[in-house]
């Protein structure tokens, strides 16, 4: 095959880490004899200094024409700490989501049997989670209507969402439990909120159609505390925007490190596939940050953009490899073995070429 990718490194770390990610890309389609070409494009606060748009008509239209994106980060303090900022970074990821219709988030938490030690939690409670976020994200508060009123002193954003959303994203996560272990926990906070009662109605009305999945409905705040104190008791879990963005940064931390998280965005047109983490500025250009959760985007983008299963199992084995032969990034290191970001990278893509499958 010959695939067209999107490179959009974005800010801080973000061109850091998806460089490694293409070099992990460029030597499995050596080894399974694909084409592959890289254009590159503008986002988030590189952009605005460019040209004032955070996400440029000619990045949407690249993206539109690729076969995949493969993104790096949003992000700079310098629009941080200025509530003023008329344009932000983060504005040109909402975009490109909203754009190519890229309704559902794919966050797959697993862990690493080299890593389960530096998990703040036991050994015991995290060693074998595994489970799936799916996060709607193109709707709820994100992008419902948002402002301000009485000259300024009051805010409002709204949560909403139609019943077309909340079917398709379900009926996504109810899939991807049938594949899985068939177990989905719907989150919400149907006892407050009029969205999530319509979410869990839903979600009632759609579970006949999938009999072999077990559906259990789960409160988000307890949601959140049941994250911790039982994470192996997960498969499929389904949510909103916000409580996914939040819930998703909190069960990243139960693999021990969030340089290790990958994901993937699909929905209407080109799929999008992201480390979870940020775009750290302090470490940008220091050549220290983590790329395995880059790379292990890299591997998603062969299981879910191009249904190429063999090529992300060899980019997941040679990360793998790199943890259990210690060659890793200080956030991982043992005191004083800590690699550069563009040694771990040149590892794994050799790693890739040369290890048996
Ligand atoms: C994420 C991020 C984004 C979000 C930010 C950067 C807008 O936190 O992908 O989880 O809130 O969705
Ligand atoms: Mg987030």
């Amino acid at each position: 095959m010959n695939y067209n990718i999107a490179l959009l490194p974005g800010d801080g770390i973000g061109p850091e880490v998806t460089a490694q990610a293409v070099k992990a890309v460029e030597a499995v389609c050596r080894r399974f004899g694909h084409g592959v070409r890289f254009t590159e494009g503008l986002i988030g606060a590189a952009a605005i200094e460019r040209c004032g748009n955070p996400y440029p008509e000619e990045t949407h239209a690249l993206c539109l024409a690729s076969d995949a994106v493969l993104f790096g980060a949003v992000g700079d303090p310098r629009y941080d700490n200025d509530p003023t900022a008329k344009v932000r970074p983060e504005q040109g990821l909402l975009a490109m989501r909203k754009r190519l219709g890229l309704y559902a988030n794919l966050r797959p938490i697993e862990t690493f049997a080299a890593l389960v030690d530096r998990s703040p939690l036991k050994r015991e409670r995290v060693e074998g989670a595994d489970f799936l976020y799916v996060r709607e994200l193109t709707g709820g508060m994100y992008f419902g209507e948002k402002g301000r009123r009485d000259e300024g002193d009051t805010a409002f954003d709204t949560c909403v969402y139609s019943r077309a959303e909340v079917e398709r994203i379900l009926a996504l996560a109810f899939t991807y439990a049938e594949r899985r272990r068939r177990h989905l926990t719907v989150v919400d906070k149907a006892n407050v909120l009029e969205t999530s009662r319509l979410w869990r109605q839903v979600a009632r009305e759609m579970a006949p159609r999938y009999p072999d999945v077990q559906v259990d409905y789960m409160y988000v705040d307890n949601a959140a505390m049941q994250l911790i104190r039982e994470p192996k008791a997960f498969d499929v879990l389904v949510t909103e925007n916000t409580f996914g963005d939040i819930l998703t940064d909190e069960a990243s931390c139960i693999p021990g490190s969030m340089g290790l998280l990958a994901s993937a965005s699909i929905g209407e047109h080109t799929s999008l596939f992201e480390p979870i983490h940020g775009s750290w500025p302090q470490a940008a250009g220091k050549n220290i940050a983590n790329p395995l959760a880059a790379i292990l985007s890299a591997a998603m983008l062969f299981e879910y953009a191009f249904s190429r299963a063999e090529e992300g199992r060899a980019i997941r084995a040679a990360v793998a490899a790199s943890l259990d032969a210690g060659v890793v990034t200080e956030d991982l290191a043992a005191e004083g073995k800590a690699c550069p970001t563009t040694e771990v990278g040149d590892w794994i893509a050799k790693q890739i070429k040369t290890q048996r499958l």
